[in-house]
């Protein structure tokens, strides 16, 4: 018989780079399961309290405000809201909770994204982390404020080796 080989899921993540006031840090990885997609976002540095955290259209952080992300990712033309709506962004992920440390971790589940490539796929978007609360209801961004924290959503391997590239002007000793 032929051996079955099964391939390990595809993970996506983003790495959030903070805006120039802010020194929040973190990390959200996608994981592609048969039920959906497993998002998980890991936060440090950020003042305690609720912020809004959506996946943007588009993945370029470059601009100062990350306004250069678009709006929120919404292959399907509906309003805005709750990652518990059915009728949503498929980029709406709510809001995660900052505690008094200033570290936050959220995880929800969602069929409305793919890490595989295709109209739906995470791959070349990005994550960010606003201000304030995500409303859930306010059209169409959920009134969040700021966006503090970018991050462009890229594959896993991928975004290891551009971590191992050495920082221009670093210098490599012991
Ligand atoms: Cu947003
Ligand atoms: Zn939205």
């Amino acid at each position: 018989p032929e051996a079955v080989v099964e391939a390990a899921p595809p993970v996506a993540v983003a790495v959030l780079q903070p805006r120039a006031d802010s020194e929040v840090s973190g990390m959200v990885t996608f994981t592609e399961t048969a039920d959906g997609v497993v998002v998980t976002a890991d936060i440090a540095r950020l003042a305690p309290g609720l912020h809004g955290i959506h996946l943007h259209a588009l993945g370029d952080c470059s601009s100062e405000d990350f306004k250069s992300t678009g709006g929120h990712f919404n292959p399907t033309d509906a309003p805005h809201g709750a990652p518990t709506d059915e009728i949503r962004h498929a980029g709406d992920f709510g809001n995660i909770e900052i505690g008094d440390d200033g570290a936050g971790h959220l995880e929800l589940g969602t069929t409305m994204l793919t890490v595989t490539d295709g109209p739906n796929t995470v791959l070349g978007r990005a994550v960010i982390l606003h201000e304030g609360a995500d409303d859930l209801e306010s059209q169409p961004t959920g009134a969040a404020g700021g966006r503090i924290a970018c991050g462009v959503v890229m594959l896993e391997g991928q975004a290891m080796e551009e971590a191992s590239e050495p920082m221009e002007g670093s210098e490599v000793d012991g």
